[in-house]
């Protein structure tokens, strides 16, 4: 295989040493962490650049003018920009984020969707300069496991389940088969894979992970990649019914502290090297060409700022010949920058930002700091080249507009039975049987086998997030034409083999069944909202243990499945059944888990369980450790674990005591012993934009209010100059029952300057990312804003703050009930806590929670 730096043209080389000078000098005048480029393993991308392209791409780029470069620099969301603007602006990319689509319809037939992808094509060849070629623009979708955000569509398990597979043939076949599904709708790039080696799987994002095995992750890695992109060096390479993939997120967003999203991974450089690079590396050398760089940090530095990551070690080492995409608005997160103004990322080695709502303005001052040289002409160039290179190696110039591809229009490729038959195989393939006490698997389909839990009939909740919609929070057995559930394919199997099956979601029964099968599980979640502090499974909700004790009791034999994006502590479940399943997320074809449970209808033993844990189980509700040389401490069942459902195990009781601390097991925390508790978030607010706190200090954009986290402490200070916001939040939760229940938020703080104008506590209900067309219950769309008013609900806490004593701790107590008012709607607050000023405030906070022992009966 040819190495890329050997075999480029000279003037590539050149500009690749300038800019790693460039990116060094950089690095050293930011003061960030020092990265040590040599000792990185040199890579061998699959492909030798092409002359042919590379005279091509130096041709355009020679007769682009300075807009045109810039324009390609720039990826807007569908959401936010219009083909007439595309036709004006001329843009490189543009993305369906995880909540848009055409029109907002986020049940937008396939057809809408390939109209959608022609307009925006033809708006971004129209009406030229005539001095080059037109450049179409690239279209990109969070396909992560299969084209799931479209009806109908294939849904494949969400990684986690594939790292179990250890297939990396069958991991090659669903990239493919997603691939042709995208091709289809007549979009270009799929934002997979995700190759994060997760080492807390408190993090919301973990199932979109293969293992937390830096080596497995690069197999499953190499495997997708090929499959969506075909193999480099065929005629197949990008070709029909193929997409670009995007590997993500560039790098260590699995080690963040506490495994926190977008938080700071702290690992030494070796740990970076051999923990979370493995998976670029290989898919690099499987002709990955486009990089998704991370929204976390490494060492205190956000990975959109960290030029020798990005530009010595990704471009350089790695001799990486593609471009690299920064992610949703996360240039904001960067000190100095806001989304609408970040030189310090392109400067960093980003080319291409994702901009979804902030490209105009974005756009316009690139412009500026082009011509006032605080971005170079070679950075512009290199970003450009690295642009162009991968539209012309993907045959983006002469495709032709998406309806008339020939891999685009074929409808019938989503969902295809091909297609579903790789999943359910990718299914099957997945289950994990952690535990078969007096070899009750596989299970006779001639008896009567009642089906419980409220996950057996639930096609959304066994998709997990990324499905439909973002969070994919909304969806019911209706969002998945020809889909399977895990109840239907069990009905199928047992009826088949004339059997019989009820299904009892309480687990209640008539008719005394032979065997019970009870699927319960995590509801669907996805980035941060699915952040958790402890690994114990549903703390307070109960009911799915209750369902398996009473059968047990019962003397009825009992099959746990158990749908999870992680493994979680569940002990207590383990106890309770005689045998136990880790499902994972498998999507669509549910069918595929009644293929491992059941023995055949003429009496041959089942198709064996080959699922393996990519994931070490924990044995406390604290994630597993891994010393320096990878060894996990503190596993119930260690990665590579599984049975395969022949042999009989007989575990023995576990520990039902989740070894919490009382502060660990409080769930109506928001902020504690220096840290937000997962799944809240810190955010601040000004006229310009907000912000998400994921460093140890942030300011608002405007530069309006600045928070410092001081363990025990979050310190945030307003400075004045207009209105500002702290808020935690992030998920919408249902409050009517605290302000039944009497509850009161309860707040430690210490004033350390007065407040100068008048200081609202509150509740927030318009949730910042949500499905524009959910929908309540009753079938209206859902509004956000309910609190009440447009800011939701308030209290004034202006004479409260301003006659503390300087420097004093003070406990302020607000009945939840004096937020809801009269008129407040509090059924879904997704800001439980936010206070705002226009004036000087400077004040710190130890303890902010709901407390249902409140007692205080009036309002300040
Ligand atoms: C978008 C997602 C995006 C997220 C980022 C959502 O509104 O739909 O695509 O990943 O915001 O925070
Ligand atoms: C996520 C990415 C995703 C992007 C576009 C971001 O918030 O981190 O994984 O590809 O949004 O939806």
């Amino acid at each position: 295989m040819n190495c890329f730096r050997s075999s480029g043209p000279a003037r590539a080389l050149l500009a690749t040493a300038l800019l790693v000078a460039q990116g060094a000098a950089l690095a050293a005048e930011h003061g960030e962490t020092l990265i040590h480029p040599q000792p990185w393993p040199a890579v061998a991308p699959a492909l030798p650049l092409d002359a042919k392209t590379e005279t091509f791409v130096d041709n355009v780029l020679a007769k682009m003018t300075l807009e045109e470069k810039v324009g390609q620099l720039i990826q807007a969301d569908i959401s936010a920009i219009t083909p007439e603007d595309l036709h004006k602006y001329k843009l490189g990319s543009i993305l369906a984020g995880g909540n848009s689509a055409p029109d907002g319809d986020i049940h937008a037939a396939p057809a809408r969707w390939l109209a959608l992808a022609d307009e925006f094509y033809q708006a971004s060849v129209a009406d030229g300069t005539g001095a080059h070629p037109p450049i179409p623009e690239l279209f990109g979708i969070d396909a992560v496991h299969g084209h799931s955000r479209i009806p109908g569509a294939t849904v494949f398990p969400h990684n986690v389940g594939l790292g179990a597979t250890r297939d990396a043939a069958l991991i090659e076949r669903i990239g493919r088969a997603a691939a042709e599904e995208v091709a289809a709708t007549g979009l270009d790039w799929t934002f997979a894979p995700t190759v994060a080696v997760v080492r807390d799987v408190r993090w919301g994002r973990s199932y979109e992970s293969f293992s937390e095995d830096p080596l497995l992750v690069a197999s499953c890695a190499q495997a997708m990649v090929r499959g969506l992109q075909g193999v480099p060096g065929t005629r197949d390479f990008l070709g029909a019914g193929h997409t670009l993939a995007s590997v993500k997120h560039f790098i260590g967003d699995g080690g963040t502290v506490g495994g926190r999203d977008q938080f700071d991974n702290r690992i030494d450089e070796a740990g970076l090297r051999s923990v979370h690079a493995p998976g670029y590396e290989a898919a690099i050398a499987a002709g990955a060409l486009n990089i998704m760089a991370s929204y976390n940090g490494w060492q205190g530095t956000k990975m959109h700022a960290q030029t020798a990551l990005l530009t010595e070690v990704l471009k350089g080492r790695w001799n990486f010949p593609g471009f690299v995409v920064g992610d949703w608005n996360a240039q904001e997160e960067i000190p100095g920058c806001t989304k609408y103004n970040c030189p310090q990322s392109l400067n960093a080695g980003v080319d291409m930002y994702m901009a979804p709502d902030s490209w105009r303005q974005l756009y316009g001052n690139l412009l500026v700091q082009v011509r006032a040289g605080t971005i170079s002409q070679a950075r512009l160039d290199d970003a450009v080249r690295r642009i162009l290179r991968v539209k012309a190696m993907m045959g983006l110039f002469d495709k032709g507009p998406p309806r008339s591809r020939a891999d685009a229009g074929h409808f019938e490729q989503l969902g295809s039975a091909a297609h579903r038959a790789i999943a359910r195989e990718a299914v099957r393939k997945s289950m994990v049987l952690l535990k078969n006490n007096g070899g009750i698997l596989p299970l006779d389909p001639h008896g009567h086998i009642l089906v419980a839990g409220a996950g057996a009939d639930d096609i959304g909740m066994q998709s997990g997030g990324w499905t439909i919609d973002w969070q994919g929070d909304h969806n019911s057995n209706a969002d998945f034409p020809g889909g399977t559930s895990i109840y239907s394919g069990i009905k199928a199997a047992v009826e088949g083999a004339g059997g019989r099956v009820t299904l009892s979601p309480d687990g209640s029964f008539q008719e005394r069944p032979n065997a019970a099968i009870v699927v319960f599980g995590e509801s669907p979640y996805a980035e941060f909202e699915g952040d958790r502090e402890t690994l114990q499974f549903s703390p307070t909700d109960r009911t799915h243990v209750k369902i398996l004790q009473r059968l047990h009791a019962a003397g009825i034999p009992v099959v746990s499945v158990f749908i999870s994006g992680r493994p979680l502590w569940v002990n207590p479940e383990l106890n309770a059944s005689d045998a136990f399943v880790a499902a994972w997320l498998p999507g669509s074809e549910g069918g595929g888990v009644a293929d491992v449970l059941f023995r055949r209808a003429d009496g041959k033993s089942a198709t064996p369980f080959s699922g393996r844990l990519g994931f070490s189980w924990p044995a406390t509700a604290l994630p597993v450790g891994f010393d320096k040389s990878g060894a996990v401490t503190g596993a119930l069942f260690k990665r590579g674990y599984g049975l395969s459902g022949s042999e009989r195990t007989t575990l023995g009781r576990l520990s039902e005591d989740p070894k919490l601390s009382p502060a660990q097991r409080v769930t109506d925390t928001l902020f504690h012993a220096g840290h937000v508790t997962a799944p809240w978030s810190i955010y601040v607010v000004d006229d310009v934009a907000e912000v998400r706190l994921t460093m140890q200090s942030q300011q608002s954009p405007g530069g309006s209010v600045t928070v410092r986290l001081e363990p025990p402490a979050v310190r945030a200070a307003w400075s004045g100059n207009g209105p500002a916001e702290l808020r935690i939040g992030g998920r919408a939760t249902d409050l009517r029952a605290a302000v039944r229940e009497h509850a009161a938020l309860v707040v430690r703080y210490r004033v350390h300057a007065h407040p100068t104008q008048p200081v609202r506590v509150g509740l927030r209900c318009e949730g910042p990312y949500r499905a524009p067309a959910a929908k309540n219950a009753d079938g209206t769309p859902r509004d956000w804003r309910q609190c009440g008013t447009r800011n939701g609900a308030t209290i004034d806490a202006t004479r409260a703050l301003a006659r503390a004593p300087l420097g004093a701790w003070e406990t302020l107590e607000i009945p939840v009930k004096c937020f809801a008012g009269d008129s407040a709607d509090v059924s879904l607050v997704s800001g439980q806590f936010a206070l705002d000023t226009a004036g000087v405030l400077d004040i710190s906070f130890t303890d902010i929670k709901f407390s249902a022992a409140a007692g205080i009966a009036t309002c300040p």
